[in-house]
């Protein structure tokens, strides 16, 4: 089973962008994405958060009218997301699994990376991921998982780290398990 994996320590303050992909303001990927966050201010760094589900945001439509004019088709919320991620050293995604995977709303977000994706290679921000499953077994969260490494390959990125809670479907269910301390020790674990 998976639980955590913290896989480089960084020492030096950082932005760290969470891109939340629950619905949910206060359910389990909340509750988690709020004790890495602790954990991660602590360490010394700035955590900034987006909600996708609050953000307008449509789904790209491969038109590749970015990759000529530089810029995508659609006047939505994105902009400003962007440019949150341009700015960030570190970005955490952070989603309940739906159906084996991340959540519709996040996976819209990330598929918009498409129209600054040169930008995102160049760079190669640090990436993390912190999933919440209510399957006990961790083969819920393997296609999550997996997307998250292709990503860090085509990237070109290093991760913070990986946590999947699993066995949580309500955020009373963390109560008996240790996965909000494992999200602040992610979190804390990215040091100065
Ligand atoms: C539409 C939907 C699909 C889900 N699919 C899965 C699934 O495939 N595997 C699983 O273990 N849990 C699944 N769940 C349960 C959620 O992952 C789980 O309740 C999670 O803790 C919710 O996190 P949140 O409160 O942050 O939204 C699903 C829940 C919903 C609403």
């Amino acid at each position: 089973m998976i639980a955590i994996n913290i896989d480089c320590v960084i020492d030096q303050n950082m932005k760290i962008l969470l891109l939340l992909g629950s619905p949910h303001a206060e359910g389990t990927t909340a509750a988690l994405a709020k004790s890495f966050t602790k954990g991660a201010e602590e360490a010394g760094h700035e955590v900034v958060s987006i909600r996708c589900s609050q953000k307008n945001v449509h789904p790209c439509i491969g038109c590749n009218k970015c990759k000529v004019h530089g810029i995508c088709v659609w006047t939505d919320d994105m902009p400003s997301i962007e440019a949150e991620i341009r700015s960030s050293d570190a970005v955490v995604f952070v989603t309940p699994i739906y159906y084996f995977g991340i959540t519709a709303q996040l996976k819209t977000v990330m598929d918009r990376f498409y129209s600054f994706d040169e930008f995102l290679r160049k760079k190669k921000p640090l990436f993390g991921l912190i999933t919440a499953s209510a399957d006990v077994g961790i083969a819920s969260s393997e296609g999550a998982n997996q997307q998250y490494r292709n990503l860090l390959g085509y990237m070109g990125s290093e991760s913070i780290g990986m946590l999947n809670a699993l066995g949580v479907t309500v955020p009373k269910d963390l109560d008996r398990t240790d996965y909000v301390e494992k999200a602040y020790q992610l979190g804390k674990s990215i040091r100065k």
